[in-house]
């Protein structure tokens, strides 16, 4: 089931989106190895005493579907997590809370003119993806920084959602019951699926998809990233 290892802990792929989403890892951890590939840079890292392998993947469902596969391929990872930030969709939830995948979906798969539920990929049985139970309850017993942690129904999608967006979207709440929106998971958790490899995604909120959407994600960004930092560190102790 893991390629090549028994502990989910063993070796975790960490993936983010943007140098904000990981720069803290780097910081926080010792380099064993550096290598790039396709101009993507992973880093083999020592972080709680525990191998890490973490990327940059960048922004979208393609970059992190490639670099996914390209970890899971090179790295043989025991699990993967995506982390990074997210827009609120919940109303309950604040900027600068987590939320954790209970599960992930790709709110733009729309084959609803072929019969197939919105979400659910194309024939194929494929629509929500469960993130791993014990790496969800690991996270969930952690600590924000004052902030909340949410199980949450994560979103994913190759749009930036902002009020106008979210208008014309009031399905990805009502009908697919998404708590948080993002640009990556969804992809990373249908790539973990077809390699039977369990996978989470950590998101902080940095803005509500709203019409503030772009100035609260600029402005909160690095700052809230580092209670991503915080929850992993907690499921590496584990
Ligand atoms: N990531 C952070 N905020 C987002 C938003 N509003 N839409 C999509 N992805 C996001």
């Amino acid at each position: 089931m893991n390629a090549g290892t028994d502990n989910i802990l063993d070796r975790v792929g960490i993936l983010g989106a943007m140098d904000a989403e990981i720069s803290q890892f780097l910081e926080h951890a010792e380099t064993l190895e550096r290598t790039e590939w396709r101009g993507f840079v992973f880093h083999r890292l020592r972080l709680r005493g525990r191998e890490v392998i973490l990327v940059k993947c960048g922004v979208g469902k393609v970059f992190s579907a490639l670099v996914s596969q390209h970890l899971i391929d090179a790295y043989l990872p025991s699990a993967l997590l995506f982390t990074g930030v997210a827009g609120a969709l919940n109303p309950a939830y604040a900027i600068g809370d987590v939320v954790v995948s209970r599960d992930c979906l790709q709110h733009d798969v729309d084959g609803r003119a072929l019969g197939f539920a919105r979400g659910n990929l194309l024939y194929t049985d494929m629509k929500i993806f469960a993130a791993e139970s014990s790496l969800l309850a690991s996270a969930l017993s952690a600590r924000a920084d004052g902030h909340k942690i949410h199980a949450g129904r994560i979103l994913t999608g190759d749009q930036f959602m902002t009020r106008d967006e979210i208008n014309q979207h009031r399905y990805l709440r009502e009908e697919m019951q998404g708590d948080a929106v993002e640009m990556e998971g969804g992809a990373m958790a249908q790539v973990c699926a077809v390699n039977g490899l369990p996978f989470l995604v950590i998101r902080t909120i940095s803005d509500r998809a709203d019409g503030d959407a772009v100035h609260d994600f600029n402005r909160f960004l690095p700052v809230v990233a580092r209670n991503s930092l915080a929850i992993v560190d907690h499921i590496l102790s584990a």
